[in-house]
């Protein structure tokens, strides 16, 4: 999922591109702003955090974009495209490391495991916003 300062940043193309080009295929994908709720359920393994309230407002301050990619061994590479979570750590040439500002501006959001992804996938999207070619 694109995060607030990816989208208003013009950051969009750019980060789909990087998903086409490794050769995923693009399966769901929209524009849209996260209620409270939606944001707390996607973010619900951090409850308690204390980053947990910061980022659940953060993540709803302004439109995201969730997409759904499918392709082999989808989540690692996904992640490996993304880099590690704090910008300033990732390596060079990753989302974050191009474009993160800090932690919390870290411009992506990319599920950890397969069974995330199944959850996180079906807090943003219903079968019907799937496209099947
Ligand atoms: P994300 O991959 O979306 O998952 C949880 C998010 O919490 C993470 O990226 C960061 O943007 C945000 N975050 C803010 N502070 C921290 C922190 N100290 N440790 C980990 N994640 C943090």
């Amino acid at each position: 999922m694109i995060k607030p300062e990816g989208v208003e940043r013009g950051l969009v193309g750019e980060i789909i591109s990087r998903f086409e080009r490794r050769g995923f295929k693009i399966v769901a994908l929209k524009l849209t702003k996260l209620s409270k709720e939606l944001a707390e359920k996607h973010y619900a393994e951090h409850r308690g955090k204390d980053f947990f309230e910061p980022l659940v407002a953060h993540i709803t301050s302004g439109p995201v974009v969730p997409f759904v990619v499918e392709g082999e061994d989808a989540v690692r590479v996904a992640r490996e495209m993304a880099g590690t979570t704090d910008p300033k750590k990732a390596a060079p040439g990753t989302i974050r490391a191009d474009f993160g500002i800090d932690i919390q501006r870290n411009v992506i959001h990319a599920a950890d495991s397969p069974a995330t992804a199944k959850r996180e996938i079906a807090i943003h999207f219903s079968e019907d916003e799937f496209v099947e070619w």
